[in-house]
C-alpha cells in the first residue's frame, strides 16, 4: 500500500497557515490533517470552520478533516463545506450504534469519504460492524486533545489487529495513525499495517521542507 504524509496543523505556525501548508505540499506531504476539538469531547478547543474554508484556497492537497466533537453528525455538513475530502469521526463520540452508522452515511451523502477514529482505550472490535463501510480507520496513538505527546505503545498491537480485521474481509481500507510519530519510530506503526502517517510537531516544529523529505525518505526506504 502506498505510505501518505498527513502533517496536522495543530502544530503550524497559526499566523502563517497557508504559507506553513504550502510548504508541507511542496516537499510531498499529500493530506492536510485538520484537528477539529470542542473542549467537551477533548479538553481543548483548536480551530474551526471558517479557519479550514480560508486556508482551503492554498493547497490542492486532500482535506482530511479529524472531529473531536460530541455528536460529530451535527457538523458534517459544515466540515463538507469547508473543504473536507475526508472526513473522520469518533466512535465514542456517538451516542449509539445508529448513530455511527448515520453519521457515516451523511458524510458520504455530502460527498466525502468517512473515516472512524477510536481512542486508545477503545477495542479495535467496536468497528467491526462498520469495516465495509468506512473508507479510512483512525488508530489514535496519544489520548486525543493536545499535540506533542508520546506514543503509545500498546497501541502497535491495535493497528496489527485493525488490519487483520480488514485482510480478513478482503478490504483493503487505510488506516491512519495520530499522535506521537517521529521520524525514529515511524516505521513501528508503519510495520503494523498503517499506512495514513499523521505528523504534528515532527513537520511543522523545525525546518517544514526537510522534516518532509526525511519522512518521503523513510516511506520509500520501507516500499
Ligand atoms: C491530537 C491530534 C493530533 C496532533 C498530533 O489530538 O489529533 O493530530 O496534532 O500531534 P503530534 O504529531 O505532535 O503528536
Ligand atoms: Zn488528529
Amino acid at each position: 500500500m502506498r505510505t501518505i504524509l498527513a502533517p496536522s496543523v495543530l502544530a503550524a505556525d497559526f499566523a502563517n497557515l497557508g504559507e506553513c501548508i504550502r510548504q508541507a505540499e511542496a516537499a510531498g506531504a499529500e493530506y492536510v490533517h485538520l484537528d477539529v476539538m470542542d473542549g467537551i469531547f477533548v479538553p481543548s478547543i483548536s480551530l474551526g470552520f471558517p479557519v479550514i474554508s480560508a486556508i482551503r484556497g492554498c493547497t490542492k492537497s486532500i482535506f482530511d478533516i479529524h472531529l473531536m466533537i460530541v455528536d460529530p453528525i451535527r457538523y458534517v455538513q459544515e466540515a463538507a463545506d469547508s473543504g473536507a475530502d475526508l472526513i473522520t469521526f469518533h466512535y465514542e463520540a456517538c451516542a449509539d450504534e445508529m448513530s455511527v452508522r448515520e453519521t457515516l452515511d451523511r458524510i458520504h451523502a455530502c460527498g466525502c469519504k468517512a473515516g472512524i477514529a477510536i481512542k486508545p482505550e477503545t477495542d479495535a472490535d467496536v468497528l467491526i460492524p462498520y469495516l465495509q463501510d468506512a473508507d479510512m480507520i483512525l488508530v489514535m496513538t496519544v489520548e486525543p486533545g493536545f499535540g506533542g505527546q508520546a506514543y503509545i505503545d500498546a497501541c502497535t498491537d491495535k493497528i496489527r489487529r485493525v488490519r487483520a480485521l480488514l485482510n480478513e474481509r478482503g478490504l483493503s481500507t487505510d488506516i491512519e495513525i495520530d499522535g506521537g510519530i517521529k521520524k525514529d519510530n515511524v516505521l513501528i506503526p508503519m510495520n503494523a499495517g498503517a499506512n495514513v502517517i499523521v505528523a504534528g510537531t515532527a513537520v511543522y516544529h523545525g525546518d517544514i521542507h526537510t522534516n518532509v523529505m526525511d519522512f518521503m525518505e523513510i516511506f520509500k526506504s520501507n516500499q
